[in-house]
């Protein structure tokens, strides 16, 4: 599958484990609330379930994890829970990198940097520097990310680009989308038990299988994630095709 194949225009090879995976990680306030802590203590053992995550996919030689980690829409959250959660992803990413890139981690970041201040977005840049050339899992955390912006986006680097374009294809935006090194994902999971997208991945997750889990994320454990990678094995992934077509050996 090259860079840049689309799912709706040709069809992806079809493997028992997935290549890609991205998870809406959700339910850290409701886990601290049952506990009767704070939310923000949510979020602090929701970053240990991101490292026993990563750990898994390395072990299970899956090559692409995306994490939602802030939304364009968290904005609208109380004040001290934002600065909370951008003070715990500075911190993460000072002490994680050097780890990540030991394990021979690729990480990258998505979403719109502009709303993060200088030395935050100066740490970003320097993190996936640092990995860029390593060979193993590519890990991209999406930050201030939103599903709509991506394609928005898009459109407005392409139009900067080709600025005599009148009508355009797929193959014309996919390469300005935020992911263009990665397939799409083939497995897409959400925790805490909402059953929606809340604007990640639109456009990547046309073909994507969704697994959505009442486990609050981070009771999220290589247990959990197996349930769900055994529910991905059951599942048919046709693509447009029938049942038939896919026993057909070899069919076109
Ligand atoms: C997900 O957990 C983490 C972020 C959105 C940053 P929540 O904070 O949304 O947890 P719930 O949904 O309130 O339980
Ligand atoms: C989605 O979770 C965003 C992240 C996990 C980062 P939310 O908890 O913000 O989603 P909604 O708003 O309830 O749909
Ligand atoms: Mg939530």
């Amino acid at each position: 599958m090259g860079l840049f194949s689309s799912s709706t225009k040709e069809v992806p090879p079809i493997q028992d484990v997935p290549q890609h995976v991205a998870v809406i990680m959700d339910g850290n306030g409701r886990w601290a609330k049952k506990r009767f802590l704070p939310r923000v203590a949510g979020h602090q053992r929701g970053l240990e379930a991101v490292r026993a995550m990563v750990k898994a996919c390395v072990r299970l030689d899956i090559k692409f994890l995306t994490l939602f980690a802030f939304s364009s829409e968290n904005w609208r959250r109380p004040p001290e829970e934002v600065t909370f959660l951008m003070s715990l992803f500075l911190e993460a990413l000072d002490r994680e990198v050097k780890k990540l890139h030991e394990a021979n981690v690729i990480l990258k970041l998505i979403g719109d940097r502009a709303a993060f201040n200088e030395a935050l977005q100066q740490k970003m840049l320097e993190a996936e520097q640092k990995t860029a050339a390593n060979t193993g899992l590519t890990l991209t955390i999406a930050v201030n990310y939103g599903g709509r912006w991506d394609v928005v986006n898009a459109f407005n680097q392409l139009l900067q680009a080709q600025p005599q374009l009148k009508q355009i294809q797929e193959s014309d935006l996919t390469p300005y989308l935020s992911m263009p090194y990665a397939p799409e994902p083939d497995l897409f999971i959400r925790t805490g038990g909402e059953t929606r997208i809340s604007n990640f991945l639109l456009w990547q997750l046309a073909y994507t299988e969704l697994y959505f889990t009442p486990t609050l994320w981070p009771d999220f454990d290589d247990a959990a994630f197996e349930a769900a990678l055994t529910s991905y094995r059951q599942r048919e992934r046709r693509f447009g095709r029938t049942s038939e077509q896919l026993a057909e050996p070899k069919a076109s």
